[in-house]
């Protein structure tokens, strides 16, 4: 008898974490790339929240590759993961992929980057930031710390990407208000802290290298590059040369501090509670918008040491 009920028992055991595993929610997240702070710390919210919240997550990193990306999102399909989200290293190029997907009847989240295509059934929403707005936050900064008078450098993101096109037009809508600033210089760095800084070398060598008087930087990688190119040439950044960046990584709160950058506009990457959310939604049949924000700040030199302590990235 006693072995009849321990028979039961392990099969209903069993049984119950079958049906346990079966409803866990497998959730395929295609990265971009490990290209910068922001990108390594957005990485980590959506890892941890998807550990904390029991979801099975297949994780990919593109090496900032679209092929990569495309590549992934078909295999998310092969496998037939419940929701597929992605932060699109480029803007275009994704509507056949996404009709495939949309052709296997998985929902698609966008994150951090959106995309340009005909037909925005193909994903139910976008969580990510204004980067049109950060551009212009980052040209506002400027012209008043310069009093509308700078000769700007520009180190521009990704070739392609959102927040290249977003950032770059945001600050130059800025700039058409104000004729005494020029953007003088501007080429990619790819968002990394390397090509930051080797694209500020170049411009330094330049024979009108003396007239910059300002550095518009698409993130804080590029920046704290740049920072380092500055100093090898002799020249105090953050005093001869005006930087404001856009991403708000601890290193740039540390080059703050130290009077080496002048200001770094907010973009927040730790979506991973947003994105869950979203997703748990979607499954549970909810509706959402086509956009979910994310909340940032711009922050400036004197607020740098009394914000560092709180700096989560
Ligand atoms: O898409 C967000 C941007 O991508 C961040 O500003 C940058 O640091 C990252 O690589």
């Amino acid at each position: 008898m006693k072995a009849k009920i321990l028979i039961c028992l392990a099969a209903s055991m069993a049984c119950a974490l079958t049906t346990l595993a079966a409803d866990k929610l497998t959730f395929g997240f295609s990265q971009n790339g490990a290209e910068s702070g922001w990108r390594t710390a957005n990485t980590e919210s959506i890892k941890s929240e998807a550990a904390k919240r029991g979801i099975n997550l297949k994780f990919a990193d593109a090496q900032q590759k679209q092929e990569n990306q495309i590549k992934a999102l078909r295999n998310f399909i092969a496998q037939g993961v419940d929701v597929i989200a992605f932060s699109p290293v480029v803007e275009t190029g994704w509507q056949p992929v996404l009709e495939e997907i949309k052709k296997a009847k998985i929902p698609v989240v966008l994150t951090d980057r959106a995309v340009k295509v005909t037909d925005d059934s193909l994903y139910v929403t976008f969580i990510g930031s204004d980067f049109v707005e950060e551009g212009r936050r980052a040209g506002e900064w400027l012209a008043k710390a310069s009093n509308g008078k700078a000769m700007i450098a520009e180190l521009v993101g990704t070739p392609g990407s959102a927040p290249a096109i977003d950032r770059k037009k945001g600050f130059e809508e800025v700039l058409a208000k104000h004729p005494g600033m020029k953007i003088i210089k501007s080429q990619s760095g790819n968002f990394t802290r390397a090509q930051g800084k080797e694209v500020m070398e170049t411009f330094l060598k330049s024979p009108d290298a003396k007239q910059i008087t300002a550095l518009f930087a698409h993130n804080d990688d590029m920046a704290l590059g740049a920072i380092q190119a500055m100093e090898e040439a002799g020249i105090k950044p953050g005093k001869d040369i005006l930087i404001v960046s856009i991403d708000g990584v601890k290193g740039a709160f540390e080059a703050m501090a130290a009077g080496k950058l002048n200001c770094t506009v907010e973009c927040n990457p730790q979506i991973g509670p947003q994105l869950f959310d979203a997703v748990e939604a979607i499954k549970a049949g909810k509706p959402l918008p086509k956009h979910i924000p994310v909340q940032e700040g711009v922050f400036e030199q004197s607020q740098a040491a009394a914000e560092l302590p709180n700096r989560k990235y």
